[in-house]
């Protein structure tokens, strides 16, 4: 058939705006795993939503999501992606100080920052570390040739991102990657050069070609496990050279060698921690994500800047 010869070209009118939710948590994040529901359930996307869970708690949590979801979604999907041996303590993180310098800390499963120890490397599954789980799990999505979206347990949806990412999507239908941006210092080369950095806390990677090639040839195979799964993207996108245009409050294009890169802004995507929720105010976000950096490294931690922020009430 003549559309078998263009498996990647061009995007099919009705696929363009259907993509997977991809989310992945563990045990020690049960209480932010919760609120995330709450508001993924209040503002329901018609996508499928595949959980990835880590331990049995975990597990428990995101089975209760998938009867509760019900028809509301296309289709849930719940995935223990590690086997119980390799639940045990053994992974810990790197946390990224604000002078840029990455140091070990206590695990918690923030995966957009965690590696897994060389110790555990040697057994069993996941042989190799965190950073290539975290790939692989999205890599075996795209290898179903459906776009991912891949979501932090706290990075809260206040509305539905569904309309305002089906825009970005027909405005920018080459586009390959779509990502949340922020300032932080994460990877901090790439924040002093572009002015900002892509943050993998709500990133669609879309199911094209050049997609696959960036999963094959810099993100699953990791030379080195001191880098996390968003420093490892930012500066393989900088590698190919990016070129970027757009202001702060638009959608940023990036061509970045032969990709499309969109970074969607703060008012889409935000990384605020000083606003308090307000139901009728139209500046709050889409998607809530704050920042609430080293100091709040636990679940339990970090749920009281989330309390202050009326953004959990559990
Ligand atoms: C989302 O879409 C609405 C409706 O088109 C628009 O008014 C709003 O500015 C969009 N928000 C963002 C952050 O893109």
């Amino acid at each position: 058939m003549f559309l078998k010869l263009l498996p990647f070209l061009p995007v099919c009118i009705a696929e363009l705006d259907r993509w997977t939710n991809f989310l992945v948590f563990d045990g020690h994040y049960l209480p932010m795993a919760k609120c995330w529901f709450q508001w993924f359930e209040k503002s329901a996307s018609s996508q499928s939503l595949q959980v990835g869970c880590m331990d049995d708690a975990s597990c428990a949590e995101a089975e209760l999501w998938r009867q509760n979801l019900g028809s509301k979604v296309d289709s849930v999907s719940v995935t223990n992606v590690l086997d119980h041996s390799a639940t045990e303590a053994t992974h810990m993180d790197v946390s990224i100080s604000t002078g840029g310098e990455m140091k070990l800390v206590q695990p918690h499963t923030g995966h957009r920052q965690m590696i897994r120890s060389e110790h555990s490397a040697a057994s069993g599954f996941p042989r190799s570390n965190y950073i290539q789980t975290y790939h692989k799990m999205l890599w075996d999505t795209l290898s179903q040739k459906k776009s991912v979206l891949h979501l932090d347990v706290d990075a809260l949806w206040l509305r539905s991102p569904d309309s305002n990412l089906s825009q970005v999507l027909q405005q920018y239908p080459d586009a390959d990657i779509i990502a949340s941006s922020s300032t932080e210092w994460d990877p901090k080369k790439i924040a002093d050069k572009w002015g900002f950095v892509l943050n993998v806390g709500f990133i669609m990677y879309r199911y094209t070609e050049r997609v696959l090639r960036l999963f094959e040839d810099d993100l699953l195979s990791v030379p080195t496990d001191k880098q996390s799964c968003q420093v490892l993207l930012n500066l393989a996108l900088d590698r190919k050279g990016c070129q970027w245009t757009g202001a702060n409050l638009e959608n940023r294009v990036g061509i970045c060698g032969g990709m499309k890169v969109i970074a969607l802004p703060h008012t889409f995507v935000s990384r605020a921690t000083d606003f308090v929720y307000t139901p009728e105010d139209p500046s709050m976000p889409i998607i809530a994500h704050p920042d609430t950096g080293v100091l709040h490294l636990t679940g339990i931690n970090r749920m009281e800047k989330f309390h202050e922020m009326r953004l959990c009430t559990q």
